[in-house]
């Protein structure tokens, strides 16, 4: 049973009981409406307090229903909160803990809600790309105005009952109590059992003026770039002012039946499955635990081991940090001070966390002190020798059985591991700039290193607020040898024609925050340029890149030097007549002449080459499985959320279209040919997902 039903006197209670998370599924939905029924039946039960266990309310729709005749069964969400509605004995909602979607939706159908003031009450559909479907958007807005309902709705982000509860002409909580809203329920329920007529929020009027938020919404479109529920979301919430309710039931309802059957949604359901599935390793069983880490090394405060620190210092975990010189650690620290001030100054950390948090960080410069580290994380300078250094050292310091982890971003891991006498205790840890923020954590597997020290590595990830996701030791590991192929995409569109205002606004328009000439404009020019020309004395005959040395040549470093790829006024990238002399000469020089691309086309080229190299680490088997490479991009390089990942993205696209555009693309380039696991897959009608 999913439910439970007991009375209180003269009370009904009706308890959801379907963990984890009370998820609202077919049996869920019709136990809700026996117990209703059951209650309405007895003439020895007044009111019903309906609630729910274990830290959750409601979390909402049970998603693995998606999509599958159980979702649109009867009594669907909709047919539940109507009965709710329509019941002549009152309704309280008793709110603990979690309340969630579908699970929010069904307390706004109740006649009275109830609420501890540490619950969470959000609509969160659009971050699955899709809008309220059980009446949220015209309930939540009639209970506490057009302002409030537009910001929750559109950001899918929780609010506490106690912050609801303080806001100005509210009509969502009729009580919030510190504990127990049960027994508040049921006692406020016995209080208000005889008071007619029920109150229903579908009969109050939505306060607030959505013409005048016009700007807000033109800001809204900008900032989705082409990702449709949180406008739709906007638009639903204004319909609630302007229309009366059936009429916004309605429309809701069609807006939800168009996004739930769409690509977009397809696309961000894919990208939550694929974030839990990246956290199981093939081959390793739930039998083997994690490792505790209770404390933790940090080696190097420069721009990584500051922010790495941070990740721990802010779950509690004491962290000591190690640097070569003073200046160099008091430079770290402030480094990491002044990061959490402006997070106060903010309002989003308390003067005293501040105070906490750097409590637990101890600074160092004697690696005796990291004797007794769970996990040390090696931050220090790009450089073979000195990793080298270093891990040797710890070998011979950090106490037997703690994790030796590096964040190298392109040495060898393995012969990091070999200088010591415990590569199976070494582990990449490959955090992202900056460190404290970014999502994505590549867990990168050594030949040697152990089972439970990947199992370790995720659990922590996870402890932290990660996204884990599992890589093998080849050059740039995922991301960043993905990343490297759409560069040199983007670079090739540059030599045929294209400007870097055209590609940048083509990849921009698909979704991603910024194109591939803004972003080196913002981590500066001279760094690639730096690694270029390391490569050519290197290797003379790898092809020089042309026009992106002559940038530099120039001193165009980007945003730093105030002129890259574009001209700056500030922060506002302008189309530079520089560099479109630079193109004219290099065109002039080789005697090409200038296509020119469709935005369409550009988007295709680009991701398609990330889709290319994802192919070859997945065949080549450094990562586990197609998801895992939409889950990089997702989460650590800007990827539309709601395109799914190059993965997905191709397989929507069709992998033999996919195999037919890159022979297009590539048809000037000698010996070039698709990924072998893209050739197969297409040749054989598969897919990657
Ligand atoms: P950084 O130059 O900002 O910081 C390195 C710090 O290590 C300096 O403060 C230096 O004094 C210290 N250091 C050097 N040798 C040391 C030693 N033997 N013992 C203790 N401390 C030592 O460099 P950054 O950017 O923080 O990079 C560190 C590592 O993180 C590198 O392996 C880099 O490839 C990797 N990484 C960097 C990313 C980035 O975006 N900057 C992203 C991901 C990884």
């Amino acid at each position: 049973m999913a439910i439970h039903y007991e009375a209180q006197g003269r009370t009904a209670l009706i308890r959801i009981d379907n963990p984890p998370v009370n998820g609202l599924g077919h049996s869920t939905r019709d136990g809700i409406v026996s117990g209703l029924r059951r209650a309405l039946d007895d003439s020895g039960i007044d009111a019903i307090v309906l609630t729910g266990g274990n830290g959750f309310f409601s979390a909402g729709a049970d998603i693995t229903e998606f999509g599958t005749p159980k979702s649109t069964a009867s009594p669907t969400l909709n047919e539940v909160i109507a009965a709710l509605d329509a019941a002549d004995k009152p309704v309280v909602a008793a709110i603990e803990g979690t309340c969630l979607g579908g699970g929010l939706e069904l307390a706004l159908g109740a006649h009275y809600r109830v609420a501890t003031t540490g619950s969470k009450l959000g609509l969160p559909e659009v971050n699955l790309g899709l809008v309220p479907g059980a009446g949220g958007t015209q309930r939540l807005p009639r209970a506490l105005g057009f302002a409030t309902a537009v910001d929750m709705i559109t950001t899918g982000a929780p609010r506490t009952a106690g912050a609801l509860a303080a806001l100005e002409g509210q009509r969502l909580l009729d009580r919030v109590v510190e504990a127990d809203a049960v027994t508040a329920a049921v006692a406020f329920a016995g209080e208000i059992a005889a008071t007619r007529p029920l109150p229903r929020v579908r009969d109050l009027t939505a306060t607030g003026d959505p013409a005048a938020a016009a700007p807000q919404r033109a800001a809204l479109v900008k900032r989705s770039r082409g990702f449709l529920a949180p406008v739709a979301a906007f638009d639903l919430v204004a319909t609630a002012v302007t229309t009366p309710f059936d009429e916004g039931l309605a429309a809701e309802r069609a807006t939800f039946t168009e996004l739930v059957a769409g690509d977009q949604s397809a696309a961000l359901r894919h990208a939550f499955f694929a974030e839990r599935a990246a956290r199981k390793i093939p081959g390793i069983g739930a039998d083997v635990r994690p490792r505790p880490v209770a404390k933790v090394g940090v080696l190097g405060a420069g721009t990584m081991g500051g922010g790495i620190a941070m990740n721990f210092l802010n779950v509690g975990i004491p962290v000591t940090i190690l640097e070569t010189a003073q200046e160099a650690l008091d430079r770290g620290l402030g480094v990491i001070r002044r990061n959490y001030q402006v997070q106060v100054d903010k309002g989003k950390l308390a003067a005293d966390a501040l105070e906490q948090r750097m409590a637990l960080l101890t600074p160092t410069l004697d690696y005796a002190d990291l004797s007794d580290s769970d996990l040390v994380i090696e931050a220090v300078f790009e450089d073979m020798d000195v990793k080298r250094t270093v891990f040797t050292k710890l070998d011979e310091v950090v106490k037997p059985g703690a994790i030796l982890a590096s964040n190298t971003s392109s040495l060898d891991l393995n012969a990091i591991a070999a200088v010591t006498g415990r590569p199976e205790d070494v582990v990449g840890l490959h955090f992202f700039s900056p460190a404290n923020v970014m999502k994505l954590l590549e867990i990168v597997r050594g030949d040697r290193t152990a089972d439970d020290v990947l199992v370790t590595a995720m659990a922590l990830g996870q402890r932290i607020g990660k996204v884990g996701v599992i890589a093998g030791v080849c050059d740039g590991f995922i991301g960043n040898r993905m990343l490297n192929n759409y560069r040199t995409a983007a670079f090739a569109l540059l030599r045929q024609g294209a400007t870097p205002a055209e590609i940048d606004s083509a990849i921009e328009g698909f979704g991603f925050a910024m194109g591939p000439f803004r972003v080196a404009d913002l981590a500066g020019n001279d760094i690639s340029w730096a690694i270029r020309k390391r490569r050519y004395a290197e290797h003379p005959d790898v092809p020089r890149e042309e026009i992106a040395d002559s940038l530099c040549e120039l001193g165009r470093f980007g945003q730093k030097t105030g002129a890259g790829w574009y001209d700056y006024n500030g922060r506002d990238p302008q189309p530079s007549p520089v560099v479109a002399d630079l193109l004219a000469s290099y065109h002039e020089k080789h005697g090409t002449k200038p296509q020119t691309f469709e935005p369409d086309e550009i988007v295709q080229r680009l991701v398609l080459a990330l889709t290319d190299e994802g192919a070859r680490i997945l065949e080549e088997g450094f990562a586990q499985r197609a998801s895992d490479i939409d889950v990089v991009y997702l989460s650590g390089y800007g990827f539309p959320r709601h395109r799914g990942g190059p993965m997905w993205y191709a397989d929507r696209v069709g992998l033999p279209t996919v195999v037919a555009a890159l022979h297009r693309y590539h048809e000037d380039e000698p010996g070039w040919a698709p990924a072998p696991l893209l050739a197969r897959l297409a040749a054989e009608g598969g897919s990657f997902e």
